[in-house]
């Protein structure tokens, strides 16, 4: 049988990963922060680019930029090293140090991440584009610098092992996300799994904007061979593994060109974590949800399951989003630089525009090969609203297609909030409190292991947008984690048989 298929695997790494008191979790495990692991690669001894860092903004705001769907168009969309450093940066650069006693400097990044952690790298494989000759990159993001692990136009590969997706054809730039498991199980242990989705969701969220500020197509992509992929990076799957690819803007097919054979490296790293504890249950899913063959990638993306929305509605109070026109102002980049998780929320209300706007323009659509078409989604939108302006407090579901909130719940639920996200006292002050939840029956049914992998990044990349979307109106924002079930067990019988993907709190800061 096709391990892909074999879904109990799934079932059994969520389910022993749910918290509290998951069965592949240990209430022993201890972690210092003062012995958190070096949160960046470092290749010995290989050829580097320095990346020539121009932050201005472009004009663009964060509200069009984070749903923009730029098409693959006939002409020049062809970045330059300036755009691709942009690119780079914008999506997992250093952004702020901030220093704690006891621990000393963190160097944040672009994107939220668990713990600060920072285990997700970026790669690049690019034919010639101007300042920067054809090759396999990484990229250094604490020095600026790509260094370079192959010469040459290894696009092919990756084309390949995508079975021909269009956009992988046809871009000149192709970014592939790698997580290397141990500099968060550190912390997280196998629940880090989750972690690797999410944060690697979070940073494609900002490539995803950043690229249509500079109007270049990009599409996600979950569904490829992993081997070829891993191969072509030098990466060794036991400790780190290819997460997702995105093919960023058009230049000519590349199909048809010979693709070069890859074989494994070795190029020498300094050690990937301080923390070498491999976690089994990590490797069983991750084989368990690999795909092998090219069939299978044809398979699995003829697969991706029909959304049916439902058309019974409740209570239906109709969002108040802005218009184009009223939208904030604030520029992407300039969002970004200044985004940054709240520690503290004021309690106080936003108002039901910017809470409608936040979650219109962060929920329009991902382009991504696992959907069926762009607008449709694997996530669903659970709410505790708190303190809203002109919405009750309460718990709603929001109608996408419909562009309404349904009123589950009347009543006051700051301490489900609280009690839902683990207790933290973020939740319980926010004004609103959101649950990307999915239907994991129905996306493992067609999408086998690997649907896991794509439910949990597209509600990363939702995730990734809110925080920019809160951030857009100097709002506050933050992930959390969350007891699992009892989510669910809050918005049922809506949220029957749905499973949390992600949390994430919005409210005004202290
Ligand atoms: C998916 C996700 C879950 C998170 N969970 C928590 C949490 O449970 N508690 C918390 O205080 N912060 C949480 N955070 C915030 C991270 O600690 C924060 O992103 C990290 O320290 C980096 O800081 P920054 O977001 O300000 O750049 C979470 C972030 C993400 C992306």
């Amino acid at each position: 049988m096709d391990m892909n298929k074999n879904i109990e695997i799934a079932w059994h790494y969520h389910n022993g990963t749910k918290h509290p008191n998951g069965s592949l979790m240990s209430r022993f495990h201890f972690y210092n922060p003062a012995s958190k692991p070096y949160p960046y690669k470092i290749y010995k001894d290989l050829p580097s680019t320095a990346l020539p860092l121009e932050k201005s903004e472009k004009g663009v705001s964060t509200m069009k930029a984070i749903s923009a769907n730029i098409k693959l168009k006939e002409g020049r969309q062809i970045p330059d090293l300036n755009v691709l450093a942009r690119i780079l940066y914008f999506s997992g650069g250093i952004t702020k140090t901030i220093n704690f006693s006891g621990i000393g400097d963190v160097e944040f990044r672009a994107a939220a991440c668990t713990g600060a952690l920072y285990h997700i790298e970026l790669y690049v494989v690019c034919q010639d584009i101007p300042g920067l000759e054809a090759g396999v990159y990484h990229f250094d993001p604490k020095e600026m610098k790509l260094r370079q692990l192959l010469k040459g136009d290894y696009r092919g590969v990756l084309v390949l092992a995508t079975g021909n997706d269009i956009n992988t054809e046809h871009a000149p730039v192709i970014l592939v996300y790698t997580d290397i498991f141990t500099r968060n199980t550190v912390k997280y242990q196998t629940r880090g799994y989750r972690h690797a989705f999410w944060d690697c969701g979070t940073i494609i969220a900002n490539t995803l904007a950043i690229s249509s500020v500079h109007d270049l197509a990009a599409k996600v992509i979950v569904g490829f061979v992993d081997k070829p992929v891993n191969t072509l990076l030098d990466l060794n799957p036991d400790k780190e593994v290819s997460l997702a690819l995105l093919p960023i803007g058009f230049t000519k097919n590349v199909s048809g060109k010979e693709i070069p054979e890859v074989e494994l490296q070795n190029l020498k790293t300094e050690p990937l974590s301080n923390y070498d504890v491999d976690d089994p249950e990590i490797q069983r899913i991750h084989q368990a949800s690999s795909l092998t063959l090219l069939d299978e990638v044809n398979d699995w993306h003829r697969n991706a399951p029909q959304i049916t929305i439902s058309l019974n509605i409740g209570a239906a109070i109709p969002l108040q989003s802005s218009l184009e026109n009223g939208i904030p102002t604030n520029s992407l980049e300039s969002v970004i630089i200044r985004r940054g998780s709240t520690r503290e929320f004021s309690r106080e209300s936003i108002s039901l525009q910017q809470f409608s706007t936040i979650i219109y323009y962060a929920t329009r659509g991902i382009p991504a090969d696992f959907l069926k078409q762009y607008g449709n989604s694997l996530i669903d939108l659970y709410i505790i609203v708190n303190s809203v302006t002109d919405l009750g407090s309460g718990s709603y579901f929001y109608h996408r297609e419909k562009n309404v909130f349904e009123l589950l719940k009347e009543g006051k639920f700051r301490h489900v909030a609280d009690n839902l996200g683990l207790n933290q006292a973020l939740a319980a002050d926010g004004s609103a409190a959101i649950f990307l939840m999915s239907d994991l029956n129905k996306v493992l049914k067609h999408l086998g292991n690997r649907g896991y992998r794509a439910a949990q990044l597209e509600a990363s990349i939702i995730g990734g947008r809110l925080y920019l979307g809160s951030h857009a109106y100097r709002l506050g924002a933050t992930g959390l984690t969350f007891y699992d079930d009892l989510v669910t067990d809050f918005f049922s019988p809506h949220a029957k048989g749905k499973s949390v993907m992600f949390m994430i709190v919005i409210g005004k800061k202290v």
